[in-house]
């Protein structure tokens, strides 16, 4: 069900946008990351560099994932973080067949629609820093994890996210983040392309070592 250009055929044409990278309404060269971070420029929650060290902060993991990408990268960086990992569950599991599901989700988008999900997270509170991850959907954050934002709190915390997409990379995702957790800091995160997904554990280590995450690259 992976698809290296999200974009190239019928959302495309949906969407009258002929373009690789370019999520539907998302916004043009703003605040959209490359697949990767500069080390040292990682972290921040307004683009600036922290000082902070999360090394011994108390982290958690958390997603959504359809078809395996996005838990990949949150297995990966769980395991790199040795912490514990949370997987958002819709209630009403998503149709594996990719033109249906690709359907389903613009319908909700369009609607503003908040699936329910089957639990929310009662480590959350205690966590720190939190790790979220989701696929890009239509150019933004999963729809269960719109749910899962809404109904927990996020004040004070410090929000990492990661993505595994077809080619939009973040889209408007990072606004959607501080928008839904505005009390939380959000530090900037990463991008996987979903073909990247088998080969990207040597890049999730880079990621977490440029952001103080952990101390040192094996
Ligand atoms: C409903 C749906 C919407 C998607 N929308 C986008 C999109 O807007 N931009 C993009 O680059 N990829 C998009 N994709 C591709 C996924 O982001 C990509 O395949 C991702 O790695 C899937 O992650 P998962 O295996 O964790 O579910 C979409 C896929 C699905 C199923």
């Amino acid at each position: 069900m992976k698809r290296r250009h999200f974009l190239s055929s019928f959302a495309a044409a949906a969407i009258g946008c002929p373009l690789i990278g370019c999520a539907p309404g998302s916004p043009k060269g703003d605040d959209q990351p490359s697949e990767t971070n500069t080390p040292g420029q990682a972290a921040g929650g307004a683009g600036e560099q922290s000082a902070v060290d999360y090394s011994q902060k108390k982290k958690l993991v958390i997603y959504f994932s359809l078809t395996g990408n996005t838990r990949h990268v949150a297995e990966q960086t769980a395991k790199l973080l040795g912490t514990e990992i949370f997987e958002i569950v819709p209630t009403v599991p998503y149709p594996t067949e990719y033109d249906v599901v690709v359907k389903q989700a613009k319908d909700e988008q369009d609607r503003d629609f908040r699936p329910e999900i089957v639990s929310l997270c009662d480590r959350l509170p205690d966590a720190e820093v939190v790790f979220l991850g989701s696929p890009c959907w239509w150019g933004t954050v999963a729809m269960p994890v719109m749910t899962f934002l809404e109904r927990s709190d996020f004040a004070g915390k410090v929000i990492v996210p990661f993505m595994t997409h077809g080619g939009s990379k973040f889209g408007r995702t990072l606004a959607d983040l501080d928008r839904f957790c505005p009390k939380a800091t959000r530090l900037k995160g990463l991008t996987v392309l979903a073909d990247d997904v088998p080969q990207s554990d040597p890049e999730v280590q880079r990621w977490l070592a440029s952001l103080g995450m952990i101390t040192a690259e094996a």
